[in-house]
């Protein structure tokens, strides 16, 4: 059988057979593989795309990663942190734009603290009831992720960052391979609809790792998948490296979406950066999440996660209405609902 009908229809291939179609993709093949990634979708979740307002609460971080340009030891970046006020009022801000998620993203800042946290997430859930939070800060102690879950956090974000062991060690000075996994599953333990996600194009990366993290997905069916091109930061040990095209990413969101068809999955901000174009081809290769930024302007340009990062200079409102018509621009019409996993039936 064909092998993108096989992908198709029984949404799993084999690691040789998904290298075998990374290493041979032409021009028609993308636009079929395209083709039945939007019909899948469509399948779980009609032609709705969900939004969700994006808080960048504080870029100090205490980690080394090669690839990302807040890592601790980037002397030349400017710190911010946003106090609980500063964050309750971008939540405002967010809920009467009409958004019904608030993904709280941060380095791992430890000076929010398990206590900080929890009252942060407590008056979060107080205030907007209706409204689901999604934490992206990193790794922590099981008692932390426990606790922020019994406070009311709904998701939490942690990409995989890629699953190939060799790979992730060389990339994360200090950090570890099976930590990093085990946290994983320990967050849809706890009952966390949960993101995990990786780079494409990083330096040594070959499709045989690209087959291991769609692999990885496949088995650990996340409920959220993130997927972006890796971009040189010029303040990191990985300045002259290559970088990922929007083209590959948009291959690799089509297959995430193929294996796991319930996915959660957004046209990134990465791919928007490359390409002027690149959310509304992710939205149309499967994804079905934009994620427009709520953090005030003044902070927003010193997230650099990578160079030239998009919509530094824009308000809120502009970002909500901006991305409401690339969605429309593709045919998709914007859900400000909580936009929960079709497979996911809270318990709260
Ligand atoms: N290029 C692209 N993505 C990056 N990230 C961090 N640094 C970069 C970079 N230079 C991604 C990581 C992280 C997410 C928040 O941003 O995958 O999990
Ligand atoms: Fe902070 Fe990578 S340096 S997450």
């Amino acid at each position: 059988m064909d092998l993108l009908q096989k992908l198709d229809e029984t949404n799993s291939l084999t690691k040789e057979e998904i290298v075998r179609l990374l290493k041979n993709m032409t021009a028609e093949k993308k636009e079929k593989l395209f083709d039945l990634a939007l019909k899948t979708r469509t399948r779980y979740y009609g032609n709705r795309v969900f939004m969700r307002g994006l808080i960048e609460i504080s870029n100090y971080c205490r980690r080394n990663c090669l690839y990302c340009g807040i890592r601790g030891m980037n002397a030349n970046a400017e710190r911010y942190r946003l106090s609980e006020s500063e964050i309750l009022e971008c939540c405002q801000d967010g809920y009467n734009l009409g958004y019904r998620t608030f993904v709280l993203q941060s380095g791992e800042d430890m000076w929010y603290t398990k206590e900080i946290l929890v009252g942060l997430v407590t008056r979060i859930k107080q205030l907007f009831p209706d409204a689901a939070v999604t934490l992206s800060i990193g790794e922590r102690d099981i008692a932390t992720y426990d606790a922020l879950y019994k406070a009311g956090a709904d998701r939490f974000l942690l990409r995989h960052e890629t699953a190939s062991r060799e790979l992730y060690e060389k990339l994360h000075p200090g950090m570890s391979y099976d930590d990093r996994m085990g946290i994983l599953r320990k967050l849809k333990q706890i009952g966390y609809q949960v993101g995990a996600g990786f780079m494409v194009g990083l330096p040594g990366q070959k499709e045989e790792h690209l087959a291991e993290d769609l692999l990885f997905l496949k088995e650990f069916q996340p409920e959220m998948i993130g997927i972006g091109p890796f971009i040189p930061h010029s303040e990191t040990p990985l300045k002259e490296e290559k970088g990922g095209t929007v083209e590959d990413t948009l291959v690799l969101v089509a297959f995430s979406r193929l294996l796991v068809p319930e996915a959660l999955i957004p046209a990134t901000t990465a791919l928007g950066t490359l390409s002027p174009t690149g959310r509304e081809q992710a939205l149309m290769a499967g994804a079905n999440v934009v994620m427009p930024n709520l953090t005030p302007t003044l902070f927003r340009e010193k997230y650099d996660l990578y160079e030239n990062k998009i919509c530094t200079g824009d308000e809120p409102a502009h970002c909500r209405s901006c991305i409401e018509r690339r969605i429309n621009s593709t045919g998709s019409i914007v859900d400000l609902g909580r936009g929960d996993n079709v497979r996911f039936i809270p318990e709260k």
